[in-house]
């Protein structure tokens, strides 16, 4: 191997270490067990979408470490009403305008946030 190639392996290696360690780990969803499956099947969907999109937006600052474990609230539902989440905070205020998280990107989140296995589920 000459030395450039091993240069190039040693980054992507490197590099490939990095995304797996930080990569974020997905949540199940826990929907009531009552749902009918082509209701689910649509919720699935949503749901994996909030849960990209909160990763996005809003992990930053809500996710908590527990050593290598990253904890994601479980917000009360009350605590989960759309657009007054918006305007409940400073922070909120300035740092989630329309522009950057929609409206509807909102409302998928609040999916997300609602269905989102609890944290002291096992
Ligand atoms: C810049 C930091 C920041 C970002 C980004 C952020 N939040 Fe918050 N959020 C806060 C702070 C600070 C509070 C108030 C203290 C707390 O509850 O942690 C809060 C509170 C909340 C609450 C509780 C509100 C209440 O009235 O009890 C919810 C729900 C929430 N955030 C959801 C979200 C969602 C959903 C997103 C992404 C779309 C988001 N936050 C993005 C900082 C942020």
């Amino acid at each position: 191997m000459n030395h450039s190639y091993k240069t190039i392996f040693i980054t992507l290696t490197t590099l490939l270490l990095i995304v797996a360690c930080t990569a974020q780990k997905y949540i199940e969803p826990d929907f009531p067990e009552a749902m009918l499956p082509h209701v689910k099947t649509e919720y699935v969907k949503r749901y994996d979408q909030g849960q990209i999109l909160y990763n996005m937006s809003c992990a930053g600052c809500h996710n908590k470490k527990d050593g290598r474990k990253i904890i994601v609230p479980d917000f009360e539902p009350d605590q989960l009403r759309g657009y007054e989440i918006r305007v409940s905070n400073a922070q909120h205020e300035q740092n989630m305008p329309d522009t950057l998280v929609t409206e509807e990107e909102l409302g998928i989140i609040m999916t997300f946030l609602s269905y989102k296995k609890k944290n002291s589920a096992k």
